[in-house]
């Protein structure tokens, strides 16, 4: 008997271990770093799990109950050799009306703090901080209207202050969920969606999209830096100050060239407030994600790849490699010559406030 126990064991390990090596594989992607309900670091996270905890150890004492009755019953009306049939009590009121009371008296108690928590995440703070969310095929734009800018896949917000996420989608149907900091919303084309959330510890926070979204939904991640709030400020008069131009005659200055020349002509896609080309061409397209201070960004690609300049140098020159099926085309050595990516690849990781210069 102890021996079949011990070999029962090792077969559950067996099975195990493969399983949780897939799954902590899983976790090795860009964006999926600590993506946990349980840690929280806002309201919002908070009254989720608040809600949560007690339903579940509720969920755990039913399961208990009806199980521990179920195998009493299994083994102390078990078969033995010459019992009668069993007394049939097919159709008994009684025991019909109290399993189909008994469980809807439990959702309805459910029910209360369900309500009272889905009205409280709702309702919109005194005097919020308003940053517009875009879901696109498959990056996130973030746009600060008040202060006149946009980035991409990486959300800047202030600690201690209610934040108003005003949600909307360019194509399909996605959803923004940062499980440490608020619950998951969907973000629907032609239709404004809110998430309302107020961020307590400075940190970067890891989110990505919970809706199937196409090819890449997978890989259509982002962060969140919660900034100490004068902090924030700096951050913001940094965005607004737009891109630092490269110093003449240097590679960044001729990266920047290749950046607007036909071959590449990456302005046809992305724009990079503050940079004009020698001829006057403004890189203000907004097909792909806002590049401006894209050298202090984390991560490419919405969470495909770590930010460092050799991804940076594969990204461009083959997008479909890391993230098969995204818009961004490969570009061959025909349109951009490997001096001229090497250039490209400088100027685009110059591109930082001069704060992130002087870290
Ligand atoms: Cu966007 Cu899934």
């Amino acid at each position: 008997m102890a021996g079949w126990i011990r070999c029962g064991r090792r077969v559950v390990l067996g099975a195990l271990v493969p399983l949780l090596a897939l799954a902590l594989a899983g976790c090795g992607i860009t964006g999926g770093e600590v993506q946990s309900a349980n840690e929280t670091f806002a309201d919002n996270a908070e009254s989720i799990w608040n809600l949560f905890v007690p339903i579940f150890w509720l969920s755990v004492v039913i399961f208990v109950l009806v199980q521990g009755a179920l195998i009493w019953a299994v083994i102390k009306f078990r078969y033995r050799d010459g019992d009668p049939p069993p007394p049939q009590l097919h159709g008994n009121t009684k025991v019909e009306v109290a399993w189909t009371i008994a469980p809807a008296v439990i959702l309805a108690i459910i029910l209360v703090p369900t309500i009272t928590t889905i009205a409280d995440l709702a309702s919109e703070p005194d005097e919020p901080y308003t940053v517009d969310v875009i879901g696109h095929q498959w990056w996130w734009e973030f746009e600060y209207e008040d202060e006149g800018f946009k980035t991409g896949n990486v959300l800047h917000v202030p600690a201690d202050q209610p934040i108003h996420l005003r949600m909307t989608a360019a194509d399909v149907i996605h959803s923004f969920y940062a499980p440490q900091l608020f619950g998951k919303q969907d973000t629907i084309p032609g239709r404004t969606t809110n998430i309302y959330f107020t961020p307590e510890e400075p940190g970067e926070y890891y989110g990505q999209c919970y809706e199937f979204c196409g090819l890449q939904h997978a890989n259509m991640m982002f962060r969140i830096v919660v900034h100490e709030p004068g902090d924030f400020e700096a951050w913001v008069a940094d965005q607004q100050d737009g891109a630092p131009d490269p110093e003449p005659d240097t590679l960044e200055a001729r990266g920047k060239e290749v950046f607007f020349q036909p071959g590449a002509a990456c302005h046809a896609c992305h724009a990079i407030d503050g940079a004009v080309a020698e001829d006057g061409t403004e890189a203000v397209a907004e097909v792909g994600p806002n590049l401006t201070n894209i050298g202090e960004r984390p991560i490419l690609g919405a969470g495909a790849l770590e930010n460092t300049p050799e991804n940076l140098h594969d990204w461009i020159r083959d997008p479909q490699e890391s993230k098969p099926g995204n818009e961004m085309p490969s570009f061959s050595q025909d349109a951009i010559s490997d001096e001229d990516l090497e250039a490209l690849v400088a100027y685009l990781s110059s591109l930082q406030s001069e704060r992130a210069d002087a870290d």
